[in-house]
């Protein structure tokens, strides 16, 4: 099928971009490139051999969307990546949020509808679950729209609309993949997650302090009610979350469905460090700081219904994820940053082959 990505140079959107492209299916992209760069694609170009259409625009701009769709026509679904995703940010400017987010998804199901895309997959979060006391988390734990931030409201509502869509409409497959928190890289050393300024996720924190660029991790909150005191979370590969999407788009039927895609292992702050400390052969200076306002102590899956329903399961480990970071990291110790400026000096474009 021909698949249209909003979002699909960033961090998650390339590795399923790849997915896709060695799964059989086509791929087009649109993204505003407002938190990624156009290397992503030019890399997922190099790594399939195969030119995947990239309009740099805002989804918002619904004209714009739509003339790239008819010419790509037919496209089949869309997997809808393109979002603000900074929790902090989104407590400080919550209007942005609504407007980025919300009016995102609006944008791209008013353009499903007038170029009849019936299928669509969405970026939900385990952010939805907020601070649900049953564990591991199913599809049927409680969520809410009493979230802690504007962020996990925008990923809740966006759900909701999704649901609307799909009973009002008997032809439109609508799904929402809860992630757990994706890490790691794609073994080439190619992709991989590339945040602007300072990481507030742990992962690519510590692969920054890895490769010197940070001082030091700071641990928030070494008391909770956990096996080490540390906090607890399930970390999917994203090769593991990009697969997810391929099998969702491929069992995809009418009508709207949530799916939790994660490990249903528990692994803690200290632990993910350790694992990192092995793949990259060096030790990880860290200092333990107080609890992040907002944190849960624990967060895990049950990924039972993905394995059930999409016959999708996790099979890499946090071992995985860390030497394949590490190996990105420490191959690309400026993300993409060094690799674009030097195609943009090359070929006088900041887009290289990626554009289209
Ligand atoms: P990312 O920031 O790397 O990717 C999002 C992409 O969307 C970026 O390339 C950005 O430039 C683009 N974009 C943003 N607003 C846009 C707009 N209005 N028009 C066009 N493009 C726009 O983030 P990611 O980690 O790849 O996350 C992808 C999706 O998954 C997001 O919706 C995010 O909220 C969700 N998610 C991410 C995580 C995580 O920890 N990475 C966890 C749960 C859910
Ligand atoms: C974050 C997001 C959440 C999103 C989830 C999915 C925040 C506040 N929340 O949550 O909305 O759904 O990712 O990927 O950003 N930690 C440290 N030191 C650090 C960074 C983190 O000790 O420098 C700890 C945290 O306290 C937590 C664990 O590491 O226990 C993971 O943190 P993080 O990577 O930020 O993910 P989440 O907290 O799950």
């Amino acid at each position: 099928m021909r698949v249209l990505l909003s979002g699909g140079a960033g961090y998650i959107g390339a590795h399923t971009a790849l997915a896709l492209i060695e799964a059989g299916h086509h791929v087009i992209v649109v993204d505003d490139l407002s938190n990624s760069s156009a290397e992503a694609i030019v890399r997922v170009q190099q790594l399939s051999g195969v030119a995947v259409p990239l309009l740099v625009a805002d989804v918002r701009d619904e004209p714009a969307l739509r003339a790239f769709v008819q010419a790509h026509s037919p496209v089949d679904a869309v997997i809808h990546f393109a979002g603000a995703k900074a929790v902090g940010e989104s407590v400080a400017d919550p209007i942005r949020y609504y407007d980025v987010n919300l009016g995102s998804a609006i944008a791209v199901l008013k353009v499903m509808a007038a170029e009849r895309i019936s299928a669509i997959v969405f970026s939900s979060s385990a952010t939805v679950y907020g601070q649900s006391e049953s564990l591991p988390l199913s599809e049927s734990s409680p969520t809410g729209i009493d979230l802690a931030n504007p962020y996990g409201k925008t990923k809740r509502i966006i759900e909701a609309i999704l649901e609307d869509a799909a009973s009002a409409d008997p032809g439109l497959a609508a799904i929402a993949l809860r992630y757990f928190n994706p890490v790691g890289a794609h073994p080439s050393g190619l992709i991989g997650e590339d945040p602007s300024g300072v990481p507030n996720n742990l992962m690519p924190y510590v692969a920054r302090v890895a490769v010197g660029a940070l001082e030091r991790v700071g641990i928030f909150g070494d008391d909770y009610d956990t096996p080490d005191g540390t906090g607890q979370r399930d970390y999917i590969h994203v090769l593991d979350l990009a697969a997810g999407h391929v099998a969702a788009l491929e069992h995809a039927r009418a009508g709207y469905d949530v799916f939790n895609l994660g490990t249903g292992v528990p692994v803690s702050v200290l632990e993910l460090i350790a694992a990192f400390e092995r793949a990259a052969g060096r030790s990880i200076p860290t200092e333990v700081l107080g609890r992040r306002p907002g944190d849960v102590a624990v967060s895990y899956c049950d990924p039972s219904k993905a394995g059930r329903v999409l016959d999708w399961i996790a099979s890499r480990t946090i071992d995985d994820a860390c030497r394949d970071t590490w190996r990105w990291q420490s191959r690309n110790p400026a993300g993409y940053g060094s690799a674009a400026d030097r195609r943009a000096a090359a070929s006088g474009s900041q887009l290289g082959a990626g554009a289209a």
